[in-house]
C-alpha cells in the first residue's frame, strides 16, 4: 500500500475510533467527605474528552462549572421526591427551578439533555413505596419540560437496576427475556411515556457483582472482554462470550416483549471497584475498562443492539461516604481516587492519550499517623478513627487485610488523621499515637495522604468495617451496588448476568 494510504487508513481509524467512544460518559457522585473544586474536575474532563456527565443531584456549583462547556448533562432527581412529582404543579416548579434556570439551548447554560427520575426506585430493597410514583413523575417532569420548549432536547427517564429483567430458570437466554412480574404493572406506564417522548431506556449493568454474588458460581471470564472459550449459546445460533452483552440482551428482549423492540437502551452505570473484594482490585478494575472501552469503540454492540451503546462508567471518584452496607468495595468505584489522581493508564478514545489527572490539587504533607509500639490494645482508637474514616482497606480479601493488628490499628488512626487534614491534634488518641515521615505503606496497602480541600464535611458513621455498624444513615447508597442488602435473598435477581449464566454453567 503507498505510504499517504496508509496514513489515510490511520487517520480514518483514529477519527472512526474517536467518534465511537462518544457515547461514553461518566458518573460524578458526590457523597465524599472531601471533594475537589468543580471547576477543576470540569477541566480534567475536557482534557480526557468525556463529552457526557450524570449527576445524581442538582448541585449549584456543580452546575455553574459545567455552564458553557457544550458538555452533555444528566441531572437526577432523589427518590424521597418523588412522591411530590405526582402533582404536576410541583413538578413544573422543579423544571423551572432547576432546568430551565439553566438555559439548556444557550451556548452559555448548561446542555441538560437528561432528568434521572430516581435513582433504581424499582429495587427490592424499597418494598414498593416506589412504584407507584416513580411513572406519574416521569410523565409530570416530561410534560414540564416540554411545556418548557425543552422536550426534543431534554428528556426525562429513569435509572433502573438491572434486576427488573430477568430470563427463566428452565430457558435462561437473553431471548427469553422478560420484566420482573412484581414490577411491570408501573413499568408499563413508564415505557408508554418514554415511547411518547422518544426518551431512553436506562439501566444499570455491572459484572462485577455478578462475580460478587456469584460466590464462585459465575465463570469469571464472562465478565470481561477478552473472550471465553466457552460461550452461552442462545437461539438461532446466537453466541454470548461477556455477561455485558447477555444482560443488555436480555433488556432487550424484555422490552420488546412490551412491544418497544426499538426503544434506545443507556447504560446508566457501568464500572469495576479496586478495593474491598477479593475480586476489586486495580489489576481486574484496568482489565475490565479496556476491554469495555474497546468493546464501546468498535460501534459493535450486542447481538440484538448492534451499533454504538451510550454508557455511563461508575464512578468518576473513590466516595467515602457511601454506605458500605451493599459491601466493603461501594468506597472503590471511582476510575480516580478522591484525590483526583487516575487510579491506572485508560485510554478513552483510541488516540493513544491517557487519562489526565485532576489540575490543582495540593497534596498535605509527606506525614502519617501511627500507633505507637508500646501499644496493644488496638480496640478503642480503631473504633474511633474507623467510625469517622474508611477502613475498608482492612477488611477480609482487601488491600491491607494481610497487615497484623499494630498495623491495622496505625492504618485506621492514619485513615483518621488525613481525613481531618493532618490537623496536630488528630493525631493523638490519648498519646497512643504519633506522626511520622516514614511512610508505613507495605504490599499493596497504600497508607494516603490526604489533600487540600475548601468542603470538609462531617464524617460518615458507617464506615466500621466490623459487623455492628447498624447505621446506614445519611449515606443512601445510590448505586445499583446497592442492588441488595442482603445479598442471599436477591442472588437471583440481583443481575441477570448471574442467574441465567450460573444455571447455565451448571448444567454444562
Ligand atoms: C448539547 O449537546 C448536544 C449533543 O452533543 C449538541 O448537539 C448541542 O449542540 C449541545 N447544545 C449546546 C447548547 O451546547
Ligand atoms: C430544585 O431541586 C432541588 C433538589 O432536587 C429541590 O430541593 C428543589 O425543591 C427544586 N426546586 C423546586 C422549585 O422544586
Ligand atoms: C399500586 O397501584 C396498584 C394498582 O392501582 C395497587 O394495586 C397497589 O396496591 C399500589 N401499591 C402501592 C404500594 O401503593
Ligand atoms: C423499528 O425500526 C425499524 C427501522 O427503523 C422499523 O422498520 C420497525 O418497524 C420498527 N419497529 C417498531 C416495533 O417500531
Ligand atoms: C486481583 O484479583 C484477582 C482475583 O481475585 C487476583 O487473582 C489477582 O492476584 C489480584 N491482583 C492483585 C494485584 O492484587
Ligand atoms: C502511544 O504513545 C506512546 C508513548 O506516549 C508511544 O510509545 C507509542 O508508540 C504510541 N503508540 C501509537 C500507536 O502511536
Ligand atoms: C481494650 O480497650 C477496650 C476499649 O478501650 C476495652 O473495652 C477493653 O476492655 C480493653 N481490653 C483489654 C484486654 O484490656
Ligand atoms: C495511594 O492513594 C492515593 C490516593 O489516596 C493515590 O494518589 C496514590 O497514587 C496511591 N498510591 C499507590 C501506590 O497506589
Amino acid at each position: 500500500m503507498p505510504k499517504f494510504l496508509v496514513n489515510v487508513y490511520l487517520v480514518t481509524l483514529l477519527v472512526f475510533l474517536g467518534h465511537n467512544v462518544e457515547g461514553l460518559g461518566v458518573n460524578w457522585g458526590d457523597i465524599s467527605s472531601h471533594k475537589l473544586p468543580p471547576k477543576d474536575v470540569v477541566k480534567m474532563l475536557q482534557e480526557n474528552g468525556i463529552k457526557k456527565v450524570k449527576l445524581f443531584n442538582n448541585d449549584e456549583t456543580v452546575l455553574n462549572a459545567l455552564a458553557g462547556t457544550g458538555m452533555e448533562v444528566m441531572i437526577g432527581i432523589s427518590n424521597q421526591l418523588l412522591k411530590d412529582l405526582v402533582n404536576p404543579e410541583v413538578a413544573k416548579k422543579w423544571v423551572k427551578e432547576n432546568v430551565t434556570r439553566y438555559e439548556p439551548k444557550s451556548p452559555k447554560g448548561v446542555n441538560i439533555t437528561l432528568v434521572g427520575i430516581g435513582n433504581e426506585p424499582f429495587l427490592r430493597d424499597y418494598k414498593d413505596t416506589l412504584t407507584n410514583v416513580t411513572g406519574p413523575a416521569l410523565e409530570n417532569i416530561q410534560n414540564a419540560l416540554n411545556d418548557a420548549g425543552l422536550g426534543d432536547t431534554t428528556k426525562a427517564t429513569v435509572p433502573l437496576n438491572a434486576d427488573v429483567y430477568l430470563s427463566p430458570s428452565w430457558n435462561p437466554v437473553p431471548s427469553a427475556g422478560f420484566f420482573r412480574a412484581d414490577i411491570v404493572e408501573p413499568l408499563k406506564y413508564i415505557l408508554k411515556v418514554l415511547d411518547k417522548n422518544n426518551a431512553p431506556f436506562m439501566v444499570n449493568i455491572y459484572p462485577f457483582l455478578s462475580l460478587y454474588y456469584g460466590n464462585g458460581a459465575f465463570p469469571f471470564d464472562y465478565a470481561f472482554f477478552d473472550g471465553v472459550s466457552n460461550p452461552l449459546k442462545d437461539k438461532d445460533g446466537v453466541e454470548y462470550t461477556n455477561c455485558f452483552d447477555a444482560n443488555l440482551d436480555t433488556c432487550a428482549a424484555a422490552l420488546a416483549g412490551e412491544g418497544y423492540s426499538n426503544m434506545t437502551i443507556m447504560v446508566g452505570e457501568m464500572g469495576w471497584p479496586t478495593d474491598g473484594n477479593p475480586y476489586g482490585n486495580v489489576t481486574l478494575a484496568e482489565k475490565f475498562y479496556k476491554g469495555f472501552i474497546s468493546y464501546l469503540a468498535k460501534g459493535k454492540g450486542s447481538p440484538r443492539r448492534p451499533g454504538n451503546i451510550e454508557a455511563y462508567i461508575f464512578a468518576l471518584f473513590d466516595e467515602d461516604r457511601k454506605s458500605t452496607l451493599p459491601g466493603n468495595f461501594e468506597t472503590h468505584w471511582g476510575l480516580y481516587y478522591d484525590d483526583g489522581t487516575p487510579k491506572f493508564p485508560l485510554d478513552l478514545h483510541g488516540k493513544n492519550k491517557t487519562l489526565v489527572p485532576v489540575p490543582n490539587v495540593e497534596k498535605l504533607s509527606k506525614k502519617w499517623c501511627v500507633v505507637k509500639p508500646d501499644v496493644n490494645n488496638f480496640t478503642g482508637l480503631t473504633t474511633y478513627a474507623c467510625d469517622r474514616a474508611d477502613c475498608t482497606p482492612l477488611t477480609k480479601g482487601s488491600s491491607c487485610q494481610n497487615l497484623n493488628d499494630a498495623d491495622k490499628a496505625s492504618y485506621a488512626v492514619n485513615a483518621y488523621f488525613q481525613s481531618q487534614q493532618q490537623k496536630d491534634d488528630s493525631c493523638d488518641f490519648e498519646g497512643k499515637a504519633t506522626v511520622t515521615t516514614k511512610d508505613p505503606s507495605q504490599g499493596t496497602c497504600n497508607f494516603t495522604i490526604g489533600f487540600k480541600t475548601l468542603t470538609s464535611l462531617a464524617p460518615s458513621p458507617s464506615h466500621l468495617p466490623s459487623s455492628d455498624h447498624s447505621s446506614s444513615s445519611d449515606a443512601k447508597p445510590h448505586s445499583s451496588s446497592s442492588i441488595s442488602l442482603s445479598p442471599p435473598k436477591s442472588l437471583a435477581f440481583a443481575s441477570m448476568g448471574i442467574f441465567f449464566l450460573v444455571s447455565v454453567f451448571n448444567n454444562l
